[in-house]
């Protein structure tokens, strides 16, 4: 049996399409992961054999016209992956004090432009609202190359500022080592955890819960299976160039 949710109802959907075969034994909610024990629950089950945590975004969002997530797309830039409650981007950027978004910006993003788009970003909107993807992004990588970023650049200017308005719409870092801590109540002995984050301050969550979960800092209920991430192979970022930023940990629940 497969319990599965997202919070993309879309996805949900797209899921039960391709899961029908499987009849009864797959189960799918449009839910957000900090709902996993409610869910189990629901389900009937109170212990499970494995936990699969695939975070992020994925290629459907980003790549359906109208989601607003790409910077070459005159999409509305909305970036919500649960489209029934919530601010836009285009609210962020429109609405909070230039000060906010530069902070969300650099602790979001980790961009050292940030003050500097920030600024440039106060600058478009108080003549008009922001409101397209690739208006946003020229604004963004005009800023960008103004604070004198040097040498040619690996990712496109506004790939840092799009990451920081991603995560902060959908509040992507909330709850989650309260998941990860959830799905180890609800693992078996012997159950596995795999966890499989795109951005360093998703994989530092993850690393922390489950380094402090296998004794170094708490009562030990882990082991770890990846003493180091696994990161993909180079033939399977040639095959697949979105698995590039991908960092996989797993771990093993002890006994009780
Ligand atoms: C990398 S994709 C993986 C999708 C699927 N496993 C696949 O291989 O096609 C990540 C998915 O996680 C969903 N997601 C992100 N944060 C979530 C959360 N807090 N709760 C539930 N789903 C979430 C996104 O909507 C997206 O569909």
């Amino acid at each position: 049996m497969l319990i599965g949710c997202d919070r993309d109802g879309d996805a949900v959907n797209l899921c039960r399409g391709r899961f029908a075969s499987f009849g009864p034994a797959a189960r799918l909610h449009h839910a957000h992961f900090r709902e996993i024990k409610r869910i189990a629950a629901a389900e009937g089950h109170e212990a499970v054999d494995g936990v699969l945590f695939d975070l992020g975004i994925s290629s459907i969002q980003l790549d359906t016209p109208g989601r607003g997530f790409r910077f070459d797309s005159p999409d509305l830039l909305d970036m919500r992956m649960d489209r029934r409650s919530g601010p836009t981007a285009a609210d962020l950027v429109n609405d909070l004090p230039e000060g906010e978004l530069a902070d969300l910006i650099y602790r979001y993003g980790e961009e050292r432009h940030s003050r500097a788009i920030a600024r440039a970003l106060g600058r478009a909107r108080a003549r008009k609202a922001i409101e397209r993807c690739d208006e946003i992004a020229a604004i963004v990588a005009a800023a960008a190359r103004s604070g004198g970023r040097r040498g040619r650049a690996r990712i496109h200017p506004a790939t840092r500022t799009f990451q920081a308005l991603r995560i902060a719409v959908n509040c992507e870092l909330d709850g989650l080592e309260a998941a990860l801590r959830d799905a180890v109540d609800l693992l078996r002995p012997g159950g596995r955890l795999v966890v499989i984050a795109f951005h360093s301050l998703e994989d530092r969550i993850v690393k922390n819960v489950m380094r402090g979960l296998s004794g170094k800092g708490e009562a030990a209920r882990l082991r770890l299976l990846t003493k180091k991430v696994v990161r993909p192979s180079e033939a399977e970022v040639a095959r697949n160039p979105r698995s590039r930023s991908a960092r996989l940990r797993a771990a093993e629940k002890l006994g009780d």
